[in-house]
């Protein structure tokens, strides 16, 4: 299979391991092993510790243990562990069904700007992908009137990302039906990539429901990556109808095979706490979208942004004479700053900015940003 590069991954890779201000980081600020086990209550702490160090590290139960595919079937309503397939983070979710799910020649529908995957490997595989725009068009939003006029009888599959990466866009609870609706009507799947679950923002958009709850041509997937902080533990899984699940398995045979089996004990950990995490991703977001809206209001006259309405993510658009790629490498080099480049996802004068760092080091990233711009207006 021949596949374009993923533009932004290898941007990051040059940089993430040298900056000391990683604001571009689409994740939330990562949860330890130990931050894990302090969730727990002291009475049970030891014996949750030594429980996981016992665990005899054989390989796991390919499609994730029984334990962890109940605990995930119930984040969704009326939905069994016959029905998860625990996979090596949303990413390789994705791939198994895009590659089941799809032949040369089918068309696609997916968002644009996007996390790369969701257009690269359709096209890759030979199908013709209509990009469906949640950009500066759309002011960042999905747009389900436009949807409608993409559909034909041979769309076999719609990707939706809500919320949604780069732009922190929602698909609102009616706008999700509608696109479930049309797609039913002319017998397309609808892929939920619903990675960013659960990170709600201060007076931020509803939430609509798992994309696996509307009906059964939805299919959710889902992550611990970003909503738990934990994308070392590379725990990702699918929802979706018992054949498509045994159809997924079969192809990750070939691939990965099964889940981690000390990853698998850990996210069951973290479920259990599941509360706890999600007002703690709470605080940092509140914390870090305050003091970036305080900083894109002082410079008003070249900065500007739709803050995300759900999600960590979001598109800045600035007014300077340099492109996103040479200002990132600038930011990130001479400032030790990471805001990713516009342009790993086709919109210039962009860079995309996270809000699940560390608050101290969110808003140190920023001063230091607004040093570089202020340097590059100077000029
Ligand atoms: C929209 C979206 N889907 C899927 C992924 C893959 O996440 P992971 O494989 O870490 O679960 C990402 C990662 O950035 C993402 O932004």
């Amino acid at each position: 299979m021949k596949i374009e590069p993923f533009l932004l991954e290898r941007w990051m890779t040059r940089h993430e391991t040298h900056v000391k201000y990683d604001i571009a980081e689409s994740g939330i600020l990562p949860l330890s092993a130990q931050d894990l086990l302090n969730f727990e209550p002291p009475e049970t702490r030891a014996a949750t510790l030594e429980s996981l160090l016992q665990l005899p590290l054989g390989y796991s139960e390919a499609r994730g243990t029984v334990a962890l595919r109940d605990a995930l079937a119930a984040t969704y309503t009326q939905v069994t562990a016959e029905q998860m397939l625990v996979t090596t983070g949303a990413i390789e979710a994705n791939y198994l069904l895009f590659h089941e799910l799809l032949e040369p020649g089918d068309h696609v529908i997916a968002p644009y700007p996007a996390y790369q995957q969701l257009y690269s490997v359709p096209k890759a595989i030979g199908c013709e992908v209509s990009l469906w725009s949640v950009g500066p068009e759309t002011s960042y939003q999905y747009d389900v009137d436009h949807l409608e006029t993409m559909i034909t009888p041979k769309t076999k599959l719609i990707v939706v990302n809500t919320p949604h990466n780069p732009t922190g866009a929602m698909l609102s609870p009616e706008a999700a039906a509608r696109v479930y609706a049309l797609a039913e009507r002319v017998g397309a799947w609808v892929l939920g990539d619903e990675a960013y679950r659960w990170l709600a923002v201060p007076n931020g958009a509803p939430f609509a429901r798992p994309m696996i709850e509307h009906g059964p041509r939805g299919i959710s997937v889902g992550t611990l990556s970003k909503p738990y902080g934990l994308p070392g533990l590379r725990i990702g899984w699918m929802a979706a109808p018992p054949e498509i699940i045994q159809r997924c398995w079969g192809l990750r045979d070939y691939i990965t095979l099964s889940p981690g089996k000390l990853n698998d004990a850990l996210a069951c950990l973290a479920l259990r706490h599941h509360d706890r995490i999600v007002a703690r991703n709470h605080d940092i977001i509140q914390t870090n979208l305050a003091v970036a809206q305080h900083w894109i209001d002082a410079r008003r006259d070249y900065l500007s942004w739709t803050a995300p309405r759900g999600g960590l993510l979001a598109l800045l658009k600035y007014d300077l004479p340099v492109a996103s790629l040479e200002l990132a490498d600038t930011l990130a080099l001479d400032h030790s700053v990471m805001l990713a480049p516009g342009s790993a996802f086709g919109y210039e004068h962009h860079l995309r900015l996270g809000v699940g760092q560390r608050p101290d080091i969110f808003a140190a990233g920023l001063t230091e940003a607004g040093r570089c711009f202020d340097a590059i207006r100077a000029r």
